[in-house]
């Protein structure tokens, strides 16, 4: 089958690979020259695991294929997949001047592709875009949920595929693209796909936020998070995924997206005092983190050094996005304290960063670890205890293990477990 793919971002790159992966044959359209150009030498913008490789084999077997003009793309293939940006502007309202400009384009040049709508939009989008361009091509959507870092994993192993919109035709249609994938298919309309999408993440969302404020109630009444999320994830009916306690949720999904589930509960009349709640606790499990790292250095932070492990706003990725850990830091920053800090993959022009672990924590009162680097716990705490000023380590992601942290002489926090 020939794919057309618009725009190489995060999500657009994978579903290109993914899908040429399972055999289909890909053109990938992207505007930026310098990207068009990294792309067509086999090299990835992102770190993601596995991506480079599975797409330099897709390019060998001529499965993928690199261009700069929609036009070209949408005219050899049977469905093209929009995977364009749809920031979030000033008023938190997502931008889909990208997304209208490629439709106006398409639509200009007659295309008669199907188009699918991969971009997270609002509820509502993709309906008025087909009723827009009906007569022209149908517009359905199909809503992404990969994870960073593990993107392609997830593409390949879905826990489902959501097509909306369209006639059953069309829907069939796409649903072939994804024939090699041992998945359940759910075929919807438009709306309700949108929907699923939003609400996915803002659950997961409500769920993270919920386990973080146990956590900081386990904490205030001795008990531990971890055993307590290990019995709430017994139950069948809850699950273990999506449980761990930590410094607030990141990236550049669930802060947008359960924003945007409000601005649209509010449009449909609806007060949403539940996420309103979820995005109000989350920004504060900041500041209880903030001020946990205050009270343990003192109650001063001014002129503090702090030794912080990870940037990124969680493990296998660069993306500093909404990043907890960046955003504990430029607080603390702003208190005067000196943060020192190192992550393997992620870069933040606004902090100070050291190019490894020991480093960061050389002269600390207070080592933060912040994202959860699996490498982390291969770091020797005997070393970390010599180059440190101070002895303690605050864990707000549960990785270390707390004996080798003891053991090493320091004094091991973690996030809603019991104190020493
Ligand atoms: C999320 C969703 O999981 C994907 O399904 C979705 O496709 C994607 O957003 C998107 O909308 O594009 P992602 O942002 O890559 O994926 O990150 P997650 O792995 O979901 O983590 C989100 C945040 O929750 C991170 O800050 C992570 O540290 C935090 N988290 C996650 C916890 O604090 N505890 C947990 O148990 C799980």
């Amino acid at each position: 089958m020939n794919v057309g793919i618009v725009g190489a971002g995060y999500v657009g790159l994978v579903q290109a690979v993914g899908l040429a992966v399972l055999g289909a044959r890909v053109r990938l359209a992207e505007k930026n020259p310098e990207k068009l150009a990294s792309l067509s030498e086999g090299r990835v913008p992102i770190f993601e695991a596995g991506l480079e490789d599975a797409m330099s084999d897709a390019i060998e077997k001529g499965n993928l294929t690199f261009h700069s003009d929609n036009i070209d793309v949408a005219q050899n293939s049977e469905v093209v997949f929009l995977c364009l940006p749809t920031p979030p502007s000033i008023d938190g309202v997502a931008d889909l001047s990208f997304l209208n400009g490629v439709l106006a384009e398409l639509a200009e040049a007659n295309i008669k592709t199907t188009i699918v709508i991969k971009s997270t939009v609002p509820v509502g989008t993709t309906e008025r875009m087909a009723r827009r361009y009906q007569g022209v091509f149908p517009v359905l959507h199909n809503p992404e949920f990969l994870r960073e870092g593990t993107a392609l994993d997830d593409f390949l192993h879905p826990d489902r595929v959501v097509i909306g919109g369209g006639t059953q035709e069309e829907r069939d249609m796409v649903a072939s693209v994804y024939e090699g994938l041992d998945t359940e298919t759910i075929f919807t309309d438009a709306t309700s796909a949108e929907l699923i999408k939003y609400a996915s993440n803002s659950y997961l969302a409500t769920r993270i936020t919920f386990v973080n404020a146990l956590a900081n109630i386990a904490e205030s009444v001795g008990a531990d998070i971890l055993d307590v999320t290990r019995g709430m994830g017994a139950d069948k009916r809850i699950g273990r995924h999506f449980l761990k306690p930590g410094p607030g949720y990141g990236g550049s999904c669930f802060p947008k997206d359960t924003v945007a589930l409000l601005a649209t509960s509010r449009q449909a009349g609806y007060e949403f005092a539940l996420l309103n709640s979820v995005v109000d606790v989350d920004r504060s499990q900041r500041h209880w983190v903030t001020g946990n790292i205050r009270r343990l250095v003192g109650g001063d932070l001014d002129g503090a050094k702090i030794g912080m492990w990870g940037v990124a706003f969680k493990s296998g990725t660069d993306d500093t996005r909404e990043s907890p850990a960046l955003k504990i830091a430029l607080v603390l920053q702003a208190e005067g304290a000196k943060v020192t800090a190192y992550d393997p993959e992620a870069n933040d022009p606004s902090l100070s960063q050291v190019d490894s672990p020991i480093e960061a924590a050389r002269g600390a009162r207070l080592l933060l670890v912040a994202t959860e680097w699996p490498e982390f716990n291969d770091v020797d705490m005997g070393a970390v205890a010599e180059v440190m000023e101070g002895d303690i380590v605050y864990d707000v992601r549960n990785l270390l293990n707390p004996e080798k942290v003891r053991a090493a002489g320091l004094r091991y926090v973690g996030l809603g477990r019991p104190k020493i």
